[in-house]
């Protein structure tokens, strides 16, 4: 069953009722203001940070779902009878509605009773508002008059603080309201220098910004006070809760269309110049009235939305594909590489799922993110690993986390999952690859941000390797730390006690907790560097890591084999994790992608065979789970796996994440119909006809859908903010159809499945268009190339040497 329809000449999907099994999110704002928006105008916004400079409330886990937003309450001034145009909060049943999500904007659409409604939120590149622009057209025979009421209630900054220190924060709220304006301005007084505010293009009948006296005692946000009495009541709030609401009252003639615009904005006052009068308490408004002036004209916010448009088909215009199949060209060209983004600006800190005042940045979250934006925003993703360098420590480890305000690790957190070091250099190297820029390599970067340790961001490669070599255990497979990739698989943990943290808990020294997911992944961060160390002429270090990769390949080989697949660790006791000797828990999912995609077992055939162990055992409809059989109770020895029910989450949950290194190793062994079967199991858009069993975003990946084992089997959850979305955009494009960049040229190496006859792919590669078109010849994988009608040998396609802008190439493929 569906709820809506992609509609991709316009890049947009289509929701046809409000009434989503889960609220269907979007993201505004591109750069340093953002919001959330579902697809009833529920979510909130922020300036940078969603816990410190939260401008919006948002209750998560309310009844009902998805309650607080951008709302505007429209009254029938006549009848008396209200509604919403975007559904909630009143939920009166509209006679038509559509959703419109976009890229970086939302516009819902409703008629009620002749009077239809079109509202459209987005956030103008270069500036820290956003806009709703209201559209309301008099569809019946009689004039309208109506009043629009506008709401939103303001946070108090702090998100955390804001929902939990009441003692303090119903006394704290101030407002200021000048003309349609109104300035929410707590703690503006004393140490704050920025403020938020609400502006309305229309001359207002009034407004209300203590929100007591808009609802009214004991009502809900489906019928307030204020709306039902059709007068706002010009309250002024100290302390409580403060709110912005505007009351605009219209006259509509049958026919006419009236558009009411409104700003919510964040400004920041030199510290010297906050007030106005100087020596006033009064907030200067001065430097803001220009940029509120200027979005109140409907001009100038079209012409806003225009270059918003232009920003999205730039970025994703670097990579564009025709293949046989929709729900991979409309993923590849429009609805993963956007997810990349916002997986770039949000990181994993505001979703449906991800309150926006947890986590901050993961170090490894962050570098395998940039897989997927690096094509798109090489100069960010430039700074982006500066910034997560910094917070690396001397020895090579690296905070698990850190805060996207202050850059700096964070230290509830702490350090000591084994494999973040890794990480790092398969970022750098994909920035490389896909710049060329060597030059970062010699960037000063300091170790935990302290002024003085700095060196070479190459040295902080080589120490991220030097971190696992020295860090070796028993079976010499590397130690694993707190957690490796999976985050809730914690053998030093040893946790008895309700409440306390799996990820920081340690009870064990960590000197017999062995690792065989690390030790593939050191084997592929091992190859990159060397490769790049070889590029860079550094041969000791292209030696030393030969031979450390080598041992570390015929020890996972060794004691990281268990018949037929990698095992996946060593517990505390030095028993195996992953093994057909466990009761629970015999085969891992992580260790079969990540031993293949590092070459681990393809000569041997070992790579085959835990590649068919994955297709026996773990494979499903909806998605490869990560481990069968599911623990079924709590092992002391394991952690946070077996606190999870079976089938949900790390306990054998479909992890989408890790799905795609499977998709991968696939593609390395041969198989590409195996590996595209994959890429369409859990593909959001092939999904969109089961939406009522998927229940997430028809357009974006989820983080996990729920295991075989679950009550709920192919249910999903927790959907946006997950490495999933860099790794199907790299398992597509770069290995199934196989377009990758390489520090000489872009490789053509595609692995497609059987019955694609024909695709052609353009890819904006250091500012060369190559327009490549794949044909296949035969049932193989083996490819030849014309470039500009030219033959050339090998799969690689060099930079062109004389200035061509535009390169055009032809592959075979049997
Ligand atoms: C979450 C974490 C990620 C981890 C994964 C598996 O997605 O953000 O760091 O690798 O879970 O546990
Ligand atoms: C929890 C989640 C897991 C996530 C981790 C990150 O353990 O279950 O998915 O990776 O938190 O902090």
């Amino acid at each position: 069953m569906r709820f809506g329809y992609f509609d991709d000449k316009n890049r947009e999907y289509v929701i046809t009722r409000p009434d989503t099994p889960l609220p269907w999110i979007n993201y505004l704002g591109c750069e340093e203001y953002f919001g959330l928006i579902s697809n009833t105008g529920g979510g909130y916004s922020f300036y940078r940070d969603a816990r410190l400079r939260r401008l919006t409330r948002y209750r998560y886990n309310n009844i009902p779902m998805d309650e607080g937003g951008r709302y505007v309450y429209l009254r029938d001034d006549e009848s008396g009878q209200f509604w919403s145009p975007t559904w909630q909060p009143t939920r009166l049943e509209l006679d038509e509605y559509t959703c419109r999500h976009g890229m970086g904007y939302t516009t819902i659409h409703s008629t009620f009773h002749g009077i239809e409604a079109e509202i459209r939120y987005f956030v103008p590149m270069g500036e820290n508002l956003e806009v709703w622009q209201l559209k309301l057209t008099n569809h019946r025979a009689a004039p309208a008059h109506l009043s629009a009421f506008s709401l939103i209630e303001f946070c108090l900054w702090d998100a955390q603080d804001d929902a939990t220190n009441f003692q303090r924060n119903f006394n704290t709220g101030e407002v200021e309201v000048e003309d349609s304006v109104i300035y929410h301005k707590t703690e503006y007084r004393e140490r704050r220098d920025h403020f938020a505010y609400f502006a309305c293009s229309e001359p207002i009948a009034g407004f209300d910004t203590q929100r007591e006296a808009f609802m009214g005692p004991y009502r809900g946000l489906d019928r307030p006070l204020v709306v039902e009495q059709g007068q706002a009541a010009n309250s002024l709030a100290h302390g409580w809760a403060p709110i912005g609401s505007h009351q605009v009252r219209l006259e509509l003639a049958p026919g006419e269309t009236h558009q009411v615009i409104f700003l919510l904005g964040y400004h920041a006052n030199p510290a010297s110049d906050k007030f106005d009068p100087p020596g006033s308490q009064t907030i200067n408004k001065r430097t803001v009235r220009p940029v509120i002036q200027r979005y109140l004209q409907a001009d100038q916010v079209e012409s806003a939305f225009q270059t918003l448009r232009d920003y999205w088909s730039q970025l994703l215009g670097r990579i564009q594909v025709e293949t046989p199949d929709v729900h991979t060209n409309r993923m590849v060209n429009i609805w993963n590489a956007y997810q990349c983004m916002i997986t770039f600006n949000m990181s994993r800190s505001a979703s449906f799922y991800e309150s926006g005042i947890g986590r901050g940045m993961g170090f490894r979250d962050s570098n395998q993110d940039l897989l997927g934006f690096v094509h798109m925003v090489p100069e960010r993703a430039r700074q982006r690993i500066l910034d997560i360098t910094a917070t690396q420590l001397d020895n090579g480890g690296a905070y698990h986390q850190y805060q996207p305000m202050t850059k700096r690790g964070n230290n509830d957190v702490g350090s000591n999952f084994n494999d973040d070091p890794a990480w790092l250099v398969l970022g750098v190297c994909a920035y490389i690859k896909e710049t060329g820029d060597l030059g970062i390599l010699d960037e000063r970067v300091p170790y935990d941000n302290q002024p003085g340790t700095e060196t070479s961001l190459y040295e902080h490669l080589r120490r991220s390797l030097r971190y696992t070599v020295d860090r070796i255990g028993q079976h010499g497979l590397p130690l694993i730390g707190r957690a490796d990739w999976n985050d809730c698989l914690n053998l030093n943990c040893f946790s008895d006690t309700p409440g306390q943290s799996f990820q920081t808990t340690t009870h064990k020294e960590g000197k017999v907790a062995e690792s065989v997911f690390i030790g593939g992944l050191f084997v592929l961060a091992a190859e990159e560097f060397i490769a790049l160390a070889g590029h860079l002429g550094q041969n000791e270090d292209c030696q030393f890591y030969d031979q450390a990769a080598c041992q570390m390949r015929s020890t996972v080989l060794g004691a990281g084999w268990d018949g037929n697949w990698f095992r996946r660790a060593y517990d505390n006791f030095g028993q195996p994790v992953g093994s057909k000797e466990c009761g629970e828990g015999q085969i891992f999912l992580e260790p079969q992608g990540m031993c293949v995609m590092a070459g681990l077992g393809i000569e041997d055939g070992k790579a085959v065979r835990a590649l068919d162990s994955v297709a026996e055992r773990l494979a499903t409809p909806h998605g490869i789970v990560l481990l069968q059989p599911a623990y079924t109770h709590y092992y002391l020895e394991l952690g946070e796996i077996s606190s999870y029910p079976p089938g949900y989450k790390e306990n054998a949950g479909i992890f989408c994440h890790a799905n795609p290194w499977v998709m991968i190793a696939e593609t390395i062994v041969g198989r590409g119909d195996r590996a595209y079967d994959y890429y369409l199991r859990i593909n959001p858009s092939r999904r969109e006809e089961i939406s009522e069993v998927h229940r997430c975003e028809p357009y974006v990946y989820a983080q996990m859908i729920a295991g075989r084992d679950a009550a709920t089997h192919g249910e999903a959850k927790n959907s946006w903010l997950s490495g999933t979305a860099a790794w199907n955009f790299v398992a597509i494009t770069q290995w199934i159809l196989g377009i990758r960049p390489d520090y000489a040229g872009l490789r053509i190496a595609p692995v497609l499945p059987s019955h694609w006859q024909s695709l052609k792919v353009q890819r904006l590669f250091r500012g060369v268009r190559y327009e490549i078109t794949i044909q296949r010849s035969g049932p193989g994988n083996k490819v030849s190339l014309t470039v500009d009608g030219q033959p050339i040998s090998g799969n690689l396609v060099p930079l062109p040497q004389d200035g061509r802008k535009v390169i055009t190439v032809h592959a075979t493929v049997g």
